[in-house]
C-alpha cells in the first residue's frame, strides 16, 4: 500500500518511517505548496491538511497512492490554557528549538502546575472511494524544569511522560513510540486499515525487522 504523508517536518517523517514501516509512504513533494492549517482544532486541521493534500496531488501528483495521511499534532500545557496547542508548530517563529522550549517554560511561573499532554490527529483520505477518517491519541505528562535530552524533536526535551522520570528526548525511539500520542493515533490507524485490508501483517514484519536492526 502506498500513501502519501502530509507533512514537512522531518521529526514526524521519521517517526512514521518507523510507526508505519511495512507501508511504503511518499513524503510531501518539494514543488508542492505549503499545506494550509487553519483550524481551531487538531481535528480540523488535519481533515483540512488530508483533503487539501489529497487535491493537489490528483491534480499535479506523480506515482498513484492508496490515500493520503496528514497528522496535526501539538504540546498542551495547562497553566497555559492549553498552548500552544494547535499552534505549536508556530510558537516563536524564527527560534531554534532550545531557545523555543526555554522560551516556553519561562512563561510558566515558579508555582502553576507543570501538566501537559501531546495530542495526535491523523486524517487518513483515501484516494479511491470513502470520506476521510481521523484516529486520535494522546499521551498524559508534565514539563521538565529545563530541556532534558537529545533524541526526537520538536518539544521532546521537556516533556516527561506521567509515570517515568525521563523526558521524551531521553527515552528511545522504541519507547516514545510505544507511549506517544503519535505512536498510540497510528496504532488505531492500522487496526481500520487491517479491517480494510488486513495490510496490518506487512507492517508488522517491517516493524519486526526495525526491532531485529535496533538490537543488534
Ligand atoms: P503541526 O502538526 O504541523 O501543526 O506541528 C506540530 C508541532 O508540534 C511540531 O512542529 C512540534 O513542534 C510539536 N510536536 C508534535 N508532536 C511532537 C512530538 O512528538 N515531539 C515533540 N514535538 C512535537
Amino acid at each position: 500500500m502506498d500513501i502519501l504523508l502530509a507533512s514537512r517536518n522531518p521529526g514526524k517523517l521519521k517517526e512514521f518511517q518507523t510507526l508505519l514501516g511495512g507501508l511504503k509512504l511518499l513524503p510531501w513533494p518539494r514543488e508542492a505548496p505549503d499545506i494550509p492549517e487553519d483550524g481551531a482544532f487538531f481535528q480540523d486541521n488535519a481533515l483540512q491538511k488530508a483533503t487539501f493534500a489529497k487535491a493537489w496531488w490528483l491534480e499535479h501528483g506523480g506515482a498513484p497512492v492508496d490515500g493520503v495521511l496528514a497528522d496535526d499534532s501539538g504540546l498542551c500545557v495547562d497553566a497555559l490554557w492549553g498552548g500552544p496547542g494547535v499552534l505549536s508548530a508556530r510558537f516563536a517563529p524564527g527560534l531554534a528549538p532550545d531557545p523555543k522550549n526555554r522560551l516556553l517554560l519561562s512563561m510558566l511561573g515558579p508555582g502553576q502546575p507543570r501538566t501537559a499532554r501531546f495530542v495526535c490527529v491523523l486524517a487518513w483520505a483515501p484516494i479511491m472511494a470513502g470520506s476521510p477518517r481521523t484516529f486520535s491519541g494522546s499521551i498524559e505528562g508534565a514539563l521538565a524544569m529545563e530541556p532534558r535530552g537529545a533524541q526526537g524533536f520538536g518539544y521532546d526535551p521537556l516533556f516527561i511522560p506521567q509515570g517515568l522520570q525521563n523526558t521524551f528526548a531521553e527515552l528511545s525511539a522504541e519507547v516514545k513510540h510505544q507511549l506517544s500520542h503519535r505512536g498510540r493515533a497510528s496504532a488505531a490507524f492500522l487496526r481500520a486499515l487491517d479491517g480494510m485490508t488486513g495490510v496490518v501483517m506487512l507492517v508488522l514484519a517491517g516493524t519486526l525487522a526495525f526491532a531485529a536492526q535496533a538490537s543488534i
